[in-house]
C-alpha cells in the first residue's frame, strides 16, 4: 500500500513509518519543522491549509496516519488560534483530501476528549474536554466523522517510547534520564493514564490502515495506573533507584491548562478486533527495555 504519515517526526508518526516501511508499504513521511529519517519525506506545514488537498493529490495514498498534533497542552490553551488551525481546520482538510483521494483515514486521537471524572472510557462514552486541546482534538474527530469517506479515530493515553522525537524527550525518556543520574523525580500520584508505548500503538493504528478498521477504538495501553505507579513499574524494570520518586499532586503543578484526573481508556474493544493487541503495562515496559538497549547500542 501506498501509505502517508503525518506526524512522521514525532513519537508516534516515527515508529509508525519504520512498521510500515519494514511491512513492504510506499511510505510518504509528511512533517513540520523536523525532517523524519525514515520515508519518502515531505514538508508540509499544516497551518498552510490551502496546500493540504493538493500535496495529498499529488501523493494519491491508499490509506492516510493522521498522527500530526499541536500536543503540547498549556501552549494550546494560551494559543487557541494556532491549536484550532493544526488540531481541527487541518485534519479536516486531511479528511476531505482524503475522500477525494479515496484513501482510507486513521486520525489519532486522545484520552482528553474525555473530563476525566470516572476513568476507563469506553468508546460509547460522551466527550466532554476540560481544556482546550482536547476541545480541538475533539473538533478533529467531528471533522473526520462529517468528511472522510473510510475512517478510524484511534485514541489513545500518554504516549512513550525508546528515542526522543520531534526534538523532544517523553515522560518514560525523562525519568530514566534523571533517576540515571540520581536525581529526584516529582512523579503524580493523583493522576491516572493508560500509558502507550508508541511501537505498540504503531502496530494497532498501521493494522487499522492495513485493514481499513472503520469506527472508534481505544488504543492505549492495557493498564490504568497513575503516573506514579508507572514510574515505580518502570524502575523495577529498568532497575532504577525507586526512592528517588518523590510523590506530588496535580494541584502542585502550576499548568496553564486543567487536566482529566483520570483519562484512563478501556481498550476491551480493540483487543477483540485487532491482531496485534494492546500490551499490559510490564510487557510494554519489557518491550521498552530491549527497544531501549538497541538504541543505546546502535
Ligand atoms: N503524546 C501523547 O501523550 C499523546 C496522548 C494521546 C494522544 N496523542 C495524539 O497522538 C498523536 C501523535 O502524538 P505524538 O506524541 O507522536 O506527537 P509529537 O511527538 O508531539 O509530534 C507532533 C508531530 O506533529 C507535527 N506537527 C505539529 N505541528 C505541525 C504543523 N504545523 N505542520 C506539520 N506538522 C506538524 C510535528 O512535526 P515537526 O516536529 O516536524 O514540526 C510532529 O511530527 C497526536 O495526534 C496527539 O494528539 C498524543
Amino acid at each position: 500500500m501506498r501509505i502517508l504519515v503525518t506526524g512522521s517526526s514525532g513519537l508516534l508518526g516515527s515508529a509508525a513509518i519504520r512498521l510500515a516501511i519494514r511491512g513492504g508499504h510506499e511510505v510518504y513521511s509528511a512533517y513540520g519543522n523536523n525532517r523524519p529519517e525514515a520515508g519518502i519525506p515531505l514538508r508540509l506545514d499544516l497551518t498552510a491549509l490551502q496546500d493540504i488537498g493538493r500535496a495529498v493529490g499529488r501523493v494519491d495514498p491508499d490509506a492516510i496516519i493522521h498522527a500530526a498534533a499541536l500536543t503540547d497542552v498549556d501552549r494550546c490553551e494560551r494559543e487557541r488560534d494556532l491549536a484550532m488551525r493544526v488540531n481541527a481546520e487541518a485534519t479536516a482538510a486531511i479528511a476531505s483530501a482524503a475522500r477525494e483521494a479515496g484513501a482510507f483515514l486513521v486520525y489519532i486521537s486522545t484520552d482528553y476528549v474525555f473530563n476525566g471524572e470516572r476513568g476507563l472510557y469506553s468508546e460509547e462514552d460522551e466527550p466532554d474536554p476540560v481544556n482546550f486541546y482536547g476541545y480541538t482534538k475533539l473538533k478533529g474527530e467531528e471533522f473526520v466523522r462529517e468528511r472522510a469517506g473510510g475512517y478510524c479515530i484511534a485514541r489513545a493515553s500518554v504516549i512513550y517510547g525508546a528515542v526522543p522525537a520531534s526534538g523532544k524527550a517523553n515522560f518514560a525518556l525523562w525519568l530514566i534520564d534523571k533517576l540515571g543520574r540520581g536525581e529526584e523525580a516529582s512523579v503524580l500520584v493523583d493522576q491516572y493514564i493508560s500509558p502507550t508505548l508508541n511501537s505498540s500503538l504503531a502496530r494497532m493504528v498501521l493494522e487499522a490502515a492495513e485493514r481499513g478498521l472503520e469506527g472508534i477504538y481505544h488504543m492505549a495501553g492495557a493498564d490504568r495506573v497513575s503516573r506514579y505507579d508507572f514510574a515505580a513499574k518502570l524502575c523495577e524494570v529498568f532497575g532504577l533507584d525507586a526512592s528517588l520518586l518523590k510523590p506530588a499532586r496535580m494541584g502542585d503543578m502550576g499548568w496553564v491548562a486543567r487536566r482529566p484526573r483520570d483519562s484512563s481508556l478501556d481498550v476491551s474493544k480493540a483487543a477483540g478486533a485487532l491482531r496485534g493487541k494492546p500490551l499490559k503495562l510490564i510487557e510494554a515496559l519489557r518491550t521498552l527495555r530491549g527497544e531501549f538497549g538497541e538504541c543505546s547500542r546502535a
